[in-house]
């Protein structure tokens, strides 16, 4: 009987598609223990934005909210979203910065570090993968799922094939944006299963209503692992749910080693949780809609949503066709990267520029000259020369590989920091996210200081 494992999205993906990853660690501690017991082949709590949010938003030191978690989950496997040689943060990092950070991911709790590049560019993930192997943690390679005449089954193989090679002992196709068909998922998860001997999971978005039949069909063409999130955490622009799933693949015949007991008891925790978040306006009810447009234009959900605030920003929703015409050919231009952050961003803005100025690529912004100089990697096709001589001017874009121009900057950062870290585990926040973490540390610093003020006039 083919055996269909869970991985457990409530903490992170679920968190960060439906409201902006706004769930603080004291509205989901009581329900740790309980979901330790539910049998998920693992839990995706960190990474992606939560690193970023913990700091930003919600006051909590990340490193802490994972080492928490462990506490409370010692029998269930830890997974992390890592953005390969941007780690948690939006541009290239050195390569010590990208060993130390999974060193203390993996030293901190966490068992299964999935890794992926906006561009599939395997450049950009070679570090990271090889230090989470060296680690003792499981690398599972991703794969950023997108369509374009280069995107093929034979170059998705290669990549696979090259993330074999390079450590990874699963793959990940990661459908970012849920536009992945019943159809291409099948094709899709056949072709990788006939190359390569690995598990694979299949992770995608309910936001165009294919989730679950991709999810099947994912299934029937021999994926292991699927990404799924508990009911009140699920559908719109978050996973499918996993009680629904457990329930179908079983009626099918597969094997689901879940306890529904604590399955029930899981979403039985989330779903005041969740109403919370809908009654004070974090959950949007249309983030929890379907949204087929995003099929037509083949556009992320986020990214649609992005464009048209630009365009009402700048007084100009009537141009939203001619936006959307210009983005295909802006992505065709730039190589066809799979549009997920920071590349969305950047062909959005980009394509609104284009119409809005009358003129293609008279205005540019940094990033995009930055991505046509090679520094976010090299692209799944090459950049149209006219358009990179337009933007680059003379200037030759760069060869190799980004990060190899960089400076070490751990222990330098480390050293200038002094008494403000207390640990490797700070010098790395304030390198991924320096502003943030200053006001962090400060504030740490600060209700230290009035906490030993109150013990002293209490005695
Ligand atoms: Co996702």
């Amino acid at each position: 009987m083919q055996k269909v494992q869970f991985v457990e999205t409530v903490l992170r993906d679920a968190n960060q598609s439906l409201m902006a990853t706004r769930l603080p660690y004291d509205k989901f501690e009581p329900i740790l223990e309980t979901m330790d017991k539910a049998g998920y082949y693992a839990v995706e709590c960190w990474g992606g934005a939560t690193f970023d949010v913990c700091l930003r938003y919600l006051n909590e030191d990340p490193w802490e909210r994972l080492r928490k978690i462990r506490a409370k989950m010692p029998n269930t496997k830890l997974q992390m979203l890592l953005r390969g040689q941007n780690i948690l943060g939006y541009k290239h990092y050195p390569d010590d910065v990208v060993r130390k950070f999974v060193q203390h991911a993996v030293k901190n709790g966490i068992d299964i570090i999935r890794i992926f590049d906006a561009l599939n560019d395997p450049d950009n993930l070679k570090v990271a993968i090889e230090e989470t192997v060296k680690c003792g943690a499981v690398a599972s390679g991703a794969i950023s799922y997108t369509t374009s005449p280069v995107h093929t089954l034979e170059n998705y193989v290669k990549l696979v094939k090259e993330l074999k090679a390079m450590g990874c002992s699963t793959i990940c196709i990661k459908d970012m944006a849920g536009i992945m068909g019943p159809k291409e998922a099948y094709d899709l998860v056949s072709a990788i299963k006939d190359a390569v001997d690995l598990p694979v999971d299949v992770h995608t978005h309910c936001t165009t209503g294919l989730a679950f039949m991709t999810l099947l069909k994912s299934v029937e063409a021999g994926a292991d692992i699927i990404d799924t999130a508990t009911p009140p955490f699920s559908g719109g622009t978050s996973q499918a749910s996993t009680d629904t799933l457990a329930y179908a693949l079983r009626q099918l015949g597969y094997a689901v080693d879940l306890d529904d007991a604590v399955l029930k008891a899981v979403a039985d925790y989330f779903k005041p949780v969740r109403d919370g978040f809908i009654a004070d306006g974090t959950l949007m009810p249309k983030s929890m809609a379907t949204d087929t447009q995003c099929l037509t234009y083949q556009v992320p959900g986020g990214m649609l949503s992005n464009l048209l605030s630009q365009l009402k920003t700048m007084n100009a929703l009537d141009r939203l066709d001619e936006a959307l015409a210009e983005t295909p050919r802006v992505r065709k231009d730039l190589g066809y990267p799979p549009l997920v952050t920071p590349t969305s961003q950047m062909v959005g803005v980009q394509a609104v520029t284009n119409v809005l100025q009358g003129e293609r690529y008279k205005k540019v912004s940094n990033e995009v000259k930055a991505y046509c100089r090679g520094e976010y990697g090299h692209t799944p096709a090459p950049i149209d020369p006219a358009v990179q001589k337009l933007i680059l001017g003379d200037e030759k874009p760069l060869e190799g590989r980004y990060a190899d121009t960089l400076a070490p900057a751990f222990e330098k950062t480390k050293a200038e920091l002094g008494d403000k870290a207390r640990s490797d585990e700070d010098v790395l926040s304030y390198i991924a996210f320096p502003q943030l973490a200053e006001t962090f540390f400060a504030d740490r610093q600060a209700a230290e200081e009035k906490v030993v003020k109150y013990t002293f006039e209490e005695m």
